[in-house]
């Protein structure tokens, strides 16, 4: 695991940004692994301005969303679809039939794991997965828990997350459950960039770089990944 504090978020965002740049223009057909939340947002900035200023193009990648939620419309703006429309896919040219997304919905969520897995495999494995880090340790919907996971399946989020990411939800109460990659699945990338940002990540970004692999921080995983880089701001790298 290589670990870069930076100055700022928008540092950050210019540094992942370019990581993801940099594999498509080696690999114009690359697979892209995607997450959703605040932290992401200076990195699809910087994609989208390296795609409108013709750096870059989207134009044959696909993408794999880590996480959706359950019992919400997958039009309903809190959906993560609506959230990588919103923030990412609407600002490059990605060809919107390429772009997967777990169904939260799907009435079996075993085999909704199954369907996944076999979409990522039959594009290839992901060539290079982002990810952020919850205050608990969590990456995708992986809450601490006694194990490991490996394919995708359905959870029932925490506590510490449902209080996180409550106040993004004005009209409807934030759903309890979710549809998540596994931690294999996640492992299974080839590259993997996680950005943190803020002291209330600072004991999970500890607790990941400094403690032992442990599913009770399920981001500690990473550190067995061969290419892992972690881009922290000064606040989330303030316990190392
Ligand atoms: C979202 C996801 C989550 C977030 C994490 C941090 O797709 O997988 O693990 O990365 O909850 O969210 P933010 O960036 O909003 O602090």
């Amino acid at each position: 695991m290589r670990v870069i504090t930076l100055d700022c978020a928008a540092d950050i965002g210019r540094a992942a940004g370019e990581a993801f740049v940099q594999t498509v223009l080696r690999k114009p057909n690359a697979v892209l692994g995607l997450a959703t939340g605040a932290t992401p947002l200076p990195t699809y900035a910087y994609m989208a301005d390296a795609c409108k200023t013709g750096k870059v193009s989207f134009k044959d990648v696909s993408t794999f969303n880590l996480d959706e939620y359950c019992d919400l419309p997958k039009t309903h703006k809190n959906s993560y679809y609506s959230f990588m429309f919103e923030n990412l896919f609407s600002k490059i040219d990605v060809d919107p039939d390429n772009v997967h997304f777990l169904n939260g919905n799907a009435p079996d969520d075993r085999a909704e794991s199954a369907r996944y897995a076999a979409e990522i495999e039959a594009a290839g494995g992901i060539d290079i997965q982002f990810l952020g880090i919850g205050r608990n340790g969590h990456i995708a919907f992986n809450e601490p828990s006694d194990r490991f996971t490996n394919d995708a399946f359905k959870v029932q989020l925490t506590d510490s997350t449902i209080e996180a990411n409550s106040i993004y939800f004005d009209d409807v109460p934030m759903p309890h459950y979710a549809m998540t990659m596994g931690i294999g699945s996640i492992m299974r990338a080839r590259k993997i960039i996680l950005v943190a940002t803020g002291k209330s990540k600072a004991e999970a970004v500890r607790a990941m770089v400094c403690g032992e692999i442990d599913p009770h921080c399920p981001a500690s995983i990473l550190k067995a990944h061969p290419d892992c880089t972690v881009y922290l701001d000064p606040d989330a790298a303030s316990l190392l």
